[in-house]
């Protein structure tokens, strides 16, 4: 931390000398004060947040890292992009206070009208602003509702779209997250499709779609008044599972045939991760919802819900103060265009394409590396006991990723209960992406 950053805190009444940079002095500091983390302390160091570039992360010891996680693919345009600081020097001078979603505002209104452009379809459709992913899912689910005057929703396992209300509801990655809260919603539950694990022992070329059939089963006996379907393009959290492209379009089929909505949750995989705007166009579905979160915000706080229009049957149906206030409408305009005219979504096609070629000499070589799948830069690898058995190894993942963190100074993400997950940010390099493969590997031998 430098001197600018410990003057300001002085500012504020802190004194923080260097005696007190060490991880475990913050950690230590951080579990007493803070009620949560998602992440485990005995892996990770305390973040210093006044240094890095691009792909470089230093703990508060000064440690550098590689940063493969993308901020959990919220830093589209990487750390302390030094165009994105220029323009948001230049608003901030612009923009005064204003509220996001209760009065109309012109930067939110052209956000809107881009963001309905860079969702499939051509149909007309509107946009509510929120402040986080899993308020994006609930805007979605709240229209849907309403909408349709149904009150019962189709979701996956695995699946993560939230922690909080009806997202909660449609979750199912870890019983962390949910044992022992009520259940906000009426969700009927089939499997995500899953090739690597088909429950059903089928494979890619004698697969009839079971997974289909198990949702028309699934609304035969439990009833089929669903307001909507809602699916990860790309389940992230849950295990970083593709699902393959047919399956997406049988459940749509179905969804459709039964008078639903069908909604494609983009909070993780969607903002050009994979090449495409919406993950979902991977699949050749053109859903009626879309959620967005994390990218979109050009790292603040910013979600949005795409439907139909009018996604509410009248004023006042849904609201959140904060939401796309101008200054976060403007970054969030910003990172679209600079995502356009840098040709992101190329380049992350063309990348991932190489991240996943690495990967797989990695899985040829080691025994314990049971699949490696993705789209453009988001993939995943799911580890086993060994190849022909399949069986989870939960432990060994967390050892790699504990090697890798700590020796490696790779700072990596799980997935699911045996994945880890690279969701990198969009300006990572050939370089970068040997460099990472190289410290995975060593991670991996160190931890067998
Ligand atoms: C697919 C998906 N939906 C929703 C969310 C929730 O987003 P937030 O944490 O911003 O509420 C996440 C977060 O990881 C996600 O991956």
């Amino acid at each position: 931390m430098d001197d600018k950053h410990t003057q300001i805190l002085k500012e504020l009444g802190f004194t923080i000398d260097k005696s007190m940079m060490t991880n475990e002095y913050w950690k230590k500091r951080a579990a007493e004060a803070l009620a949560l983390t998602t992440q485990d302390r005995d892996v990770y160091g305390c973040l210093d947040h006044t240094v890095g570039e691009g792909v470089q992360l230093f703990d508060v010891e000064g440690t550098e890292y590689l940063d493969v996680t993308g901020g959990v693919a919220v830093r589209a345009l990487g750390l302390r992009n030094k165009s994105l600081l220029e323009f948001e020097e230049r608003i901030l001078d612009v923009v005064h206070e204003l509220p996001g979603m209760d009065f109309d505002a012109i930067p939110q209104t052209l956000l809107a009208e881009r963001v309905m452009g860079i969702t499939p379809g051509n149909h007309k459709k509107q946009v509510a602003f929120t402040t986080s992913g899993g308020r994006a899912v609930e805007g979605c689910l709240k229209s849907a509702l309403d909408l349709s005057n149904k009150r019962r929703v189709v979701a996956f396992r695995p699946a993560f779209h939230g922690r909080t209300g009806y997202a909660l509801a449609l979750t199912a990655s870890n019983s962390r997250h949910k044992s022992g809260f009520p259940q906000g919603l009426d969700v009927i539950r089939v499997p995500y499709p899953y090739c690597y694990r088909c429950p059903y022992n089928t494979n890619a070329e004698d697969c009839s779609l079971e997974c289909v059939e198990e949702l028309r089963y699934a609304l035969q006996v439990e009833g089929n008044d669903i307001a909507i379907t809602v699916m990860e393009p790309i389940c992230g959290e849950g295990g970083l599972i593709v699902p393959p492209s047919k399956a997406v379009q049988g459940i749509y089929d179905l969804t459709r045939e039964v008078g639903a909505y069908f909604m494609s949750d983009e909070v993780q995989a969607g903002m050009g991760r994979t090449g495409k705007w919406c993950a979902i166009e991977n699949h050749g579905v053109v859903p009626d919802y879309v959620s967005m979160g994390k990218a979109i915000g050009g790292g603040y706080p910013m979600g949005a819900s795409i439907g139909p229009s009018p996604m509410f049957s009248g004023i006042a149906r849904h609201s959140e103060t904060f939401s796309a206030e101008p200054k976060m409408s403007l970054l969030s305009l910003w990172v679209i265009k600079t995502l356009e005219d840098g040709e992101y979504l190329r380049k992350n096609r063309e990348n991932g394409e190489y991240l996943m070629k690495r990967l797989n000499e990695l899985r040829d070589r080691h025994e314990v590396v049971g699949d490696i799948r993705g789209i453009g830069l988001m993939i995943g690898v799911e580890f086993v006991k060994d190849k022909k058995s399949k069986e989870k190894d939960p432990k060994l993942r967390n050892s790699i990723v504990k090697n890798a963190v700590q020796v490696q100074k790779m700072w990596m993400l799980g997935a699911g209960q045996n994945v880890i997950r690279f969701t990198p940010s969009y300006i990572i390099s050939r370089d970068n992406i040997d460099d990472a493969v190289d410290r995975l590997d060593r991670a991996i031998k160190a931890s067998v």
